[in-house]
């Protein structure tokens, strides 16, 4: 028997890689007749969907929670496919250069000191809420140009955002238009006097001579903070417990910051903070054994990719800093590959250098519980002491 393949508890047990595993052997391509969908637990099943837009399109809905909702391609350029995602995507990437993202270090630098100065290392803390939960969003708060003096209600607002992204609320979505209100002024702002932020780049975006309408300049700024926020939080918080649980891993690392690039890797695949992602298939097609139909849901187990004993051997299950090629998939592959993914590393990499240099042998006395989600694997409550 198979679980609940659409229930968000399955996703937050104990027995999901079990049960995950048991799939890739038996039924890679598992038709779940209850939630009438495909899930594909293999890593070369995956990246094939990925890669053909075509054949799997994202205008349908990428999330489990869209099979129940209305999409629209301007809700999100998560779900805006070929050809016009790849003009969209153009547009935004200007905001997203491997030069631009790497000049912010010394920015995320100092957001993440900040954070850890306001820690007091010998009192028992909730790490999700001290650590992994602030920084991403400071990032993206200063990323976009939002001066401190609004952050605290950014973070109301962001939170709104992010809980609407699975469940709509009177009060989220109203907290939602608010945000909406926020951005379009502060886009008009950026129009009249440009500065240097992302927001600035968003409205002065030139490919060819075509430019983002502001309702995709607006769309863009809220699928950053669903896309940036909580998938960061959840790459710190598993990482951190993760290289707590590993101690000698962790003792290793802090002796050897040639191993740092690797360990933030094998973070990034051990935790995937996103377990899944959907497709439609446009036209009947075939995935291994099975005959897959034009119109029918397929989801994209990345969880099972990243665990996938073909690819990553007989120590998929384990976490291991030092692993060599380690082709995750958790920020996807194809059209549609994380914009934030350099932004992601470099947040996780420069986090754990500062916390490491203070507090090398932190201590997790709980390492708290999953939150039930068929989306995003984050913990809450990690209770820790850094200077045990
Ligand atoms: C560890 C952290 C992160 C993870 C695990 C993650 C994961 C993902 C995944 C799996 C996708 C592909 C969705 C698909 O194929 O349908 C994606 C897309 C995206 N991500 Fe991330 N992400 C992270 C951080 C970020 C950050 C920090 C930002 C920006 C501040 C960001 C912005 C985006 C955007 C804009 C897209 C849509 C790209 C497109 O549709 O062309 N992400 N992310």
């Amino acid at each position: 028997m198979t679980a609940a393949l659409d229930d968000p508890a399955f996703w937050a047990g104990d027995h999901v890689e079990t049960e995950l595993a048991r799939l890739r052997l038996e039924s890679p391509v598992y038709w779940y007749e209850a939630g009438r969908f495909w899930l594909l637990t293999r890593h070369a099943d995956v990246l094939a969907v990925s890669k053909d837009p075509a054949t799997f399109c994202s205008s349908k809905g990428v999330l489990m929670a869209d099979r129940d909702r209305t999409v629209a391609a301007a809700d999100s350029i998560l779900y805006v496919d070929p050809p016009v995602h790849s003009r969209y995507r153009k547009l935004v990437s200007t905001g997203f250069t491997a030069r631009r993202v790497a000049s912010l270090e010394e920015q995320v630098r100092r957001l993440a000191c900040e954070v850890l100065d306001a820690i007091d290392p010998d009192v028992e803390l909730d790490m999700v809420e001290s650590i992994a939960a602030p920084l991403p969003l400071l990032v993206i708060a200063e990323l976009l140009g939002v001066p401190a003096s609004d952050r605290d209600q950014f973070r109301v607002w962001s939170d709104a955002v992010m809980e609407a992204a699975s469940q709509i609320t009177d009060e989220n979505a109203l907290l939602a238009l608010e945000l909406m209100d926020y951005f379009t002024t502060a886009l008009q702002e950026r129009t009249d006097t440009p500065r240097d932020d992302l927001l600035s780049v968003l409205v002065s975006a030139e490919v060819d001579g075509d430019r983002l309408t502001l309702g995709e300049q607006l769309g863009f700024c809220m699928t950053l903070l669903v896309a940036g926020n909580e998938t960061t939080r959840s790459a710190i918080s598993g990482g951190l417990v993760a290289l707590a649980d590993q101690a000698e891993q962790r003792s290793r690392l802090v002796g050897d910051s040639t191993l740092m690039s690797a360990a933030v890797e094998e973070v990034l695949r051990w935790v995937t903070p996103i377990a899944a992602m959907a497709r439609t298939a446009t036209a009947d097609v075939v995935i291994g054994d099975e005959k897959i139909a034009a119109g029918d849901y397929v989801v994209m187990a990345y969880l099972s990719a990243n665990r996938d004993e073909a690819v990553f051997g007989a120590g998929a299950a384990s976490f291991d800093i030092s692993r060599s090629a380690n082709p995750h998939l958790t920020f996807g592959i194809g059209e549609h590959f994380c914009l934030g993914a350099s932004l992601a590393r470099l947040e996780t990499r420069v986090l754990l250098e500062e916390l490491l240099s203070r507090w090398p042998s932190y201590e997790i006395r709980k390492p708290g519980e999953r939150i039930p989600s068929t989306l995003m694997r984050q913990r809450r409550d990690v209770r820790a002491v850094m200077s045990p």
